[in-house]
């Protein structure tokens, strides 16, 4: 097997080559003069396993994505598998309004039948797959392992900042990982940068907590159940998440107002402290067998 790594993920390829034992490809990456891009892979492909590792977030990680396929199935491989850590788009899968495009549906479009599977981490909703008719896609769940990286912090109670998504399961997780309770509050999106938290209460009084969610954007969910949190009594306040875009400064503000904010290395950034290697290259082995 023989992993090769796209410009998003650098860090997590080479993460995945060690934990599954893979070698990782020689790879040129660098943009013309005008921004377009320009893809190398110079190590032999030649009837490998092939496992892209490569994003559909930022946009240009798309583009990148498309050329290392097109790069790799030149090179007359066995099997081309396409790790998205963060599938990016996936959160518009259908009509909201009048008028509006499925982005979701457009990239599952251009990668669909391209790769022999696709592997992603924590799909926002799995309502994505269903736009793939002839790649199988694969998601898997990080939330054990960022519960992991909290194991020595005493944690008393994993709270969700969103009771009606899936980010519930993953407090779930989380707990049960930890041996604690979970609880979640309600919230209702106001517009892409605030939310409104229900009041509801959670017995969190003098307890430390960990709050847990698949994707932080602004912060603007985090910190509103932050700030119910500390209403609530909490002493210590714990953050981690699966996907840390933390856009418009949102890590340095969520510091200030929590004890620790971590994610995993879907995105990399400062904040992954947890790889999600591991979980990948469980799977990729027992698919190799
Ligand atoms: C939304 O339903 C997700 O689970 C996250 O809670 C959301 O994407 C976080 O966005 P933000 O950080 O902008 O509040």
């Amino acid at each position: 097997m023989i992993i090769v790594g796209g410009t998003s993920n650098r860090s997590l390829s080479e993460h995945l080559a060690a934990e599954s034992g893979s070698d990782i490809a020689s790879v040129e990456i660098r943009n013309f003069p005008d921004g377009e891009k320009y893809v190398r892979i110079l190590s032999s492909l030649a009837k490998k396993d092939v496992v892209i590792v490569s994003a559909t977030y930022p946009d240009s990680n798309i583009i990148e994505t498309l050329l290392l396929h097109d790069a790799a199935s030149r090179a007359q491989p066995n099997t081309i598998r396409l790790l998205i850590p963060y599938y990016g788009y996936q959160r518009q899968d259908k009509l909201f309004r009048e008028g509006e495009s499925i982005s979701a549906e457009v990239i599952a479009g251009i990668l669909d039948g391209r790769f022999d599977e696709i592997m992603t981490v924590d799909l926002h909703a799995e309502g994505v797959s269903r736009y793939f008719h002839r790649t199988k896609v694969r998601n898997f769940v990080a939330s054990a392992l960022v519960a992991r990286y909290f194991r020595k912090k005493r944690i008393d109670t994993v709270i969700s900042p969103d009771g009606g998504s899936r980010a519930v399961e993953y407090a779930k997780i989380a707990a049960n990982e930890l041996g604690c309770e979970y609880d979640y509050f309600l919230k209702e999106r106001i517009d892409s940068s605030t939310v409104k938290l229900y009041p509801k209460n959670v017995d969190v009084s003098g307890k430390t907590v960990l709050i847990v969610d698949d994707i932080i954007a602004t912060g603007g969910s985090i910190t509103a159940a932050i700030g119910r949190l500390s209403e609530l009594g909490a002493s210590d306040i714990y953050v981690g998440c699966t996907h840390g875009q933390f856009t418009g400064g949102a890590l340095e503000k969520l510091n200030k107002i929590a004890r620790e904010v971590i994610s995993t290395d879907t995105i990399e950034t400062e904040a992954s402290k947890v790889s999600v290697a591991p979980v990948i290259s469980d799977h990729l082995l027992e698919v190799r067998r």
